[in-house]
């Protein structure tokens, strides 16, 4: 995608062509800037303090790591524990472990000599792959705006995200905004409702700015206001991206997504959620029980950056001293409540029947 007319992705291989560059998303959107990572340690604190985020580029600054740790010694050792050290940054995307896995697997199978050049074309190809996966969700996910624009009747198609699930969330074009992008170049009237999502503000600080950079109507709304909007007719559909989606389609995302989904349902409103392959967990059936959420720092909610008025970004505090603060990260959507899952490989429904007749392969291996 874009950003002042420039094209990026949000990951890419810096001029030396060993070091790894990457959007300093904690940043944005006051400043646009990038850095430079040279270690397996500077990757892991990327992901860790959200330099990065978003399930599918977790995934490729996970594995672009294992490169820069084979860079420095490719040995078995040191394959395990920058394997190991990137797994603990974040608990709930599944992305990291399916990369990092996937990273070891082709590593160990190649002489040491070999593994520094494997190590680097197996991250671009993952990185790559998940560019293409993307430009395929957009594709089938425009089928689906194209039949609700069908009904609208030349007027705004209104769409509801959650979070970020746009290109900044990949490698480029994003899973939830993908669709969004193709609409709006396709020339469907697409206005999106953007959800701030406190505590870290995704919605507010990175889907409002990438929508922005490529010229998509779109209006902030608090977390709260979906519902009233939902009742009011001003949701034509929702579509939002995942971290895990189990066998059986439960979906976890942003904290609040659930209610989101809720609402949709109460108002007879779509449910779409975005996903490539590797968000599925396989191993997975109950996303209530089985996926681990991961609980953030409450500074996250008692603190807000912003620019003040003289132009300076500042940090501060909102909470009275002394209280408490949950700071869950992301909850989980059961399936029920899914209108489709959009993958690469087409729409289904939000059921191990409809995941295993897109993914044959996987049901075909469990039974096996
Ligand atoms: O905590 P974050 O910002 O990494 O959470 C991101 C999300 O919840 C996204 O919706 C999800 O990763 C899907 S990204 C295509």
């Amino acid at each position: 995608m874009r950003v002042n007319g420039k094209p990026y992705r949000t990951i890419w291989l810096a001029p030396d062509g060993r070091s790894v560059e990457i959007i300093d998303q904690t940043l944005l959107p006051h400043e646009f800037a990038t850095l430079r990572l040279e270690t397996c340690d500077d990757a892991a604190r990327a992901i860790k303090t959200m330099q990065v985020r978003g399930a599918p580029l977790i995934g490729a600054t996970a594995a672009y790591g294992v490169a820069l740790a084979m860079r420095a010694d490719a040995s078995d050792e040191v394959l395990d524990r920058c394997h190991d050290a990137l797994l603990k940054t974040r608990p709930t995307a599944v992305n990291l472990r399916w990369a990092l896995d996937d990273m070891r697997t082709t590593l160990r199978n190649r002489r040491r000599e070999e593994r520094v050049a494997a190590a680097y074309a197996r991250a671009a190809a993952i990185a790559d792959e998940d560019v293409a996966i993307n430009a395929a969700i957009g594709e089938h996910g425009l089928a689906l705006f194209r039949r609700a624009d069908a009904r609208k009747r030349g007027e705004r198609l209104n769409v509801l995200t959650h979070c970020n699930a746009g290109w900044l969330a990949t490698v480029d074009w994003g899973t939830a905004l993908a669709p969004v992008y193709k609409a709006h170049d396709g020339g469907i009237k697409v206005h999106v409702w953007v959800d701030e999502t406190r505590p870290r503000n995704q919605g507010m600080s990175l889907t409002a700015w990438e929508l922005g950079q490529h010229g998509v109507p779109h209006t902030v709304i608090a977390d709260n206001t979906g519902g009233h909007l939902m009742q009011h007719g001003l949701v034509d559909l929702c579509i939002v991206g995942t971290d895990r989606t189990t066998a059986t389609g439960d979906v976890c995302n942003k904290i609040g997504t659930y209610l989101k989904a809720l609402a949709a349902k109460d108002n007879g409103v779509p449910f779409y959620v975005a996903l490539p392959s590797p968000t599925i967990d396989w191993t997975v059936r109950d996303g209530v029980k089985g996926i681990p959420i991961e609980q953030r720092d409450g500074t996250e909610l008692s603190r807000v950056t912003g620019r003040g008025a003289d132009g300076s970004v500042v940090t501060v505090d909102i909470a009275p001293a002394g209280s408490a603060m949950a700071n869950y990260a992301f909850d989980v959507t059961p399936s029920r409540l899914v209108t489709a899952l959009v993958t690469e490989r087409g729409s289904c429904a939000a059921t191990e029947a409809g995941l295993g007749g897109l993914f044959p392969e996987r049901t075909k291996k469990k039974a096996g």
